[in-house]
């Protein structure tokens, strides 16, 4: 029997049914390109239960009493396992509406609604985009004049490159300040959008305004091609923590854009054509104090998806609100101490799940 929260079962990265989750998460996201939540909702738990399957699914009687399998995941499955491809599928990947959102999204800065409105402007390109400069927020600019590098996977040697890149800028502001790899490598991905990083301080209070100089290090190597800060609004977390509806967190964070320098191959007597010096890559770095940490790193480890469950899982069945700041008893008004994930997951009832088993 399967659980039905993805936070209370197992979700490895690779597992025996990619093509049929695959199938399905296209018709998730396609739906989140119409404002469609319950939709996406649908077809993404569909999606991520497969993917918990200890095995490939062969027959649709193994589908039985699984949960969030309704009608029309069901009949998605049942014409993949006839015929191995699934028309409405198809449709939906060959087509200019989901091509286009697909296209507009991928831009640093771009969300569904932006992407939609340009949409229904009849905007279909980049270049198209890119005649408008006087629509684009700065953020999107740099999307755009990045955008070539930045859809380009990041892989894990980039982010153990810039790992090293980061924390001498940290261990040069601030000794003893350390720097931790979250999102989608900290789970095991081979390659990514961007690269994650959380930076903290085992003395709480220390790392207080610590960003700006670490960017300013990174700025003064040439490093940094873009970057938006935004200060902590930690004062507000505690009434952050209590809106339950509120996810997004409020720690002093920066979203940049690094050149990041590439490793030159020696040239095989111009066999080679001569390869760039350096790559754009998307970095989020967010700050924490050392008391939030647990929850910072369990809510940017990922993936989306598993957060969603988990926040869903706090609240539906144990009554607590949970974000990346912390985790809170509406009830009794008080919030939890944790010092470790697994500290987290014991609080909620949850078997502990390392990140590799977080892929939902
Ligand atoms: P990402 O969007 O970076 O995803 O968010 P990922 O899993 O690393 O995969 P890539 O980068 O596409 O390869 C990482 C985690 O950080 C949380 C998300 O919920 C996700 O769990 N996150 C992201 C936040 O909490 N706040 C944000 O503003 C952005
Ligand atoms: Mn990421």
């Amino acid at each position: 029997s399967m659980p039905a929260y993805a936070c209370q079962r197992p979700s490895p990265l690779t597992h025996h049914n990619t093509l049929l989750s695959e199938a399905l998460e296209t018709l998730a996201e396609a739906a989140g390109f119409e404002a469609n939540e319950g939709r996406l909702l649908s077809f993404s738990r569909a999606a991520s239960v497969l993917k918990s399957l200890p095995c490939p699914v062969a027959s649709l009687s193994q589908l039985h009493g699984l949960p969030y399998f309704g009608e029309h995941s069901t009949r998605v499955i049942q014409e993949l396992l006839e015929h191995g491809t699934c028309e409405e599928v198809k449709q939906v990947r060959c087509s200019e509406r989901y091509q286009t959102m697909k296209l507009f999204t991928q831009v640093f800065g771009v969300g569904v609604k932006t992407a939609n409105r340009w949409y229904q402007e009849g905007l279909r390109t980049l270049d198209e985009l890119r005649e408008q400069p006087q629509r684009l927020t700065q953020q999107q600019k740099a999307g755009l004049q990045y955008y070539q590098d930045l859809s380009t996977p990041v892989r894990r040697a980039d982010a153990e490159a810039l790992q090293q890149l980061i924390e001498a800028a940290v261990r040069q502001t601030l000794p003893g300040a350390t720097v931790t790899l979250t999102g989608g490598f900290r789970r095991g991905k081979l390659q990514g959008h961007d690269v994650d990083f959380l930076i903290t301080h085992p003395e709480e209070g220390q790392e207080v305004g610590l960003l700006p100089k670490v960017m300013s290090c990174l700025q003064s190597q040439g490093l940094v091609l873009y970057h938006q800060y935004h200060r902590s609004h930690l004062a507000d977390s505690a009434h952050n923590l209590r809106q339950r509806s509120s996810t997004m967190d409020v720690f002093e964070r920066s979203f940049c854009i690094l050149g990041l320098p590439q490793p030159q191959q020696a040239a095989l007597a111009g066999a080679l054509p001569p390869c760039p010096t350096w790559k754009a890559v998307r970095v989020d770095l967010v700050v924490t104090p050392s008391s939030q940490f647990p929850f910072a790193l369990l809510g940017w480890t990922g993936s989306q998806f598993f957060e969603r469950e988990l926040r869903r899982f706090s609240r539906q069945e144990k009554g607590l609100w949970l974000n990346s700041h912390g985790l809170f008893d509406p009830e009794q008004k008080r919030v939890f101490h944790a010092t470790s994930e697994e500290d987290v997951f014991r609080l909620l009832g949850l078997k502990y799940l390392p990140p590799e088993q977080r892929n939902a």
